[in-house]
């Protein structure tokens, strides 16, 4: 076996960054922020670990730029001078064990919760209510557009002075970006929707303020779900292929598309002999650095999607259980597979809280949190 994914090294050429291995820990959020975002000794000591584990990337669980746009409780934020020395500690741990650390950034847009958020929840065009957004979503209007940017340019701003070795705009799942990308969920007919440039308007804009205003060492990354899932609908994958381009062209340091399960058949191509993630690649831009993300638990799964395309492999319900997954591979340990035990979570460093919400998570804990504490 080559063990590609968790012995071969990786550059980012055009941010000088080097990264030890091909191996990510993907963005996992777990609730174990304070409600003003703040975060705990908790999550950043989860973090430590998964460096410590032998991950050449650090992800952070998808950040708040606003209190406007918050979709969890206990979801981190990076806004404060506060957040800003928390996120110092992430860098510096990961830094220590030769790991990139890199933050999500994130708007929930549509999804943002009301009891968790300052605001009601706003996407471009309001939406109708439904069993899905039963408090409903306003139209975000063009001055929340711009202050919105700036909050994204701050975060980054933030992150750059932490000593984090950059960003991931998080533009997937049905969050805000996602709703200005998607045509059936953006009707505006301002300069931020109706054509593709318009409704991808705002992320370009995000993307060049942050490229003009922080040195060039500092990664910017864009993370896409290039087909819909779940009750989402709208996303054009080929418009998802046309964005990733056009970002390309924009200077960012790498595409990351969580494909939910990376060996698929594409959905436009069910019966094709390319997978989704094989046919990603007939079409994208090759200089793009490309993470994938999806149902990549062990060794021979991450090469083979090394052999598929992607630069770089990213892990997540197989970290929750193994936050040591690389050294484990690299010294021919056995993995823990999911399901995962309550018990197993808390020793890796998970809360209570953090368990209850990974709970509902299918396939992810063998318990529920009650039958726990009985
Ligand atoms: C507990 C949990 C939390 C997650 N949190 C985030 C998140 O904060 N941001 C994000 O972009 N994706 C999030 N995801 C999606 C993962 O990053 C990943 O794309 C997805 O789980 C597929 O990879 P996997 O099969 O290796 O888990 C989360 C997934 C799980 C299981």
């Amino acid at each position: 076996m080559n063990h590609f994914a968790t012995r071969q090294t990786f550059n980012f050429i055009k941010s000088g960054k080097y990264m030890k291995n091909r191996s990510v820990l993907a963005p996992l959020t777990h609730n174990m922020s304070l409600d003003n975002g703040d975060l705990s000794d908790h999550e950043i000591d989860w973090l430590n670990k998964c460096a410590e584990g032998g991950f050449g990337m650090i992800i952070t669980a998808a950040t708040s730029i606003s209190m406007t746009g918050r979709s969890w409780q206990g979801q981190p934020a990076l806004i404060t001078e506060v957040q800003k020395n928390s996120f110092a500690r992430i860098a510096e741990n990961s830094h220590k064990n030769n790991a990139l650390a890199i933050v999500q950034l994130h708007h929930g847009g549509m999804r943002s919760e009301d009891k968790f958020s300052t605001a009601k929840a706003v996407s471009p065009s309001a939406y109708k209510l439904d069993c899905y957004y039963p408090d409903g979503v306003r139209e975000i209007t063009t001055t929340e557009i711009e202050s919105l940017i700036n909050d994204f340019v701050h975060s980054s701003k933030l992150a750059y002075q932490a000593g984090m070795d950059g960003v991931e705009i998080h533009a997937a799942f049905n969050f805000l970006l996602s709703n200005f990308s998607n045509p059936a969920l953006n009707k505006r007919r301002d300069q931020w929707g109706g054509s593709f440039d318009n409704r991808n308007r705002i992320i370009f804009e995000i993307v060049k303020r942050i490229r003009a205003e922080i040195p060039r060492n500092f990664i910017v990354g864009v993370r896409l779900s290039p087909e819909n899932y779940a009750h989402f609908s709208g996303i054009k994958i080929e418009e998802q292929i046309q964005l990733s381009n056009a970002l390309n062209k924009l200077d960012i340091d790498y595409i990351h598309m969580s494909l939910h399960d990376a060996f698929k058949k594409p959905n436009h191509l069910p019966e094709g002999d390319e997978t989704l993630l094989q046919w990603i690649k007939t079409k994208l831009n090759p200089e793009i650095t490309l993470i994938i993300a999806g149902n990549i638990s062990n060794i021979i799964s991450a090469d083979k999607i090394i052999s598929h395309g992607a630069d770089l492999v990213a892990i997540g319900k197989a970290a929750v259980g193994n936050p040591n997954w690389v050294n484990k591979i690299n010294a021919g340990r056995a993995l823990a597979k999911a399901p995962f035990t309550i018990e197993q979570l808390s020793n890796n460093g998970f809360t209570m809280t953090a368990i209850d919400y990974m709970s509902g998570i299918s396939g992810l804990v063998t318990e529920n949190k009650q039958k726990w504490v009985a």
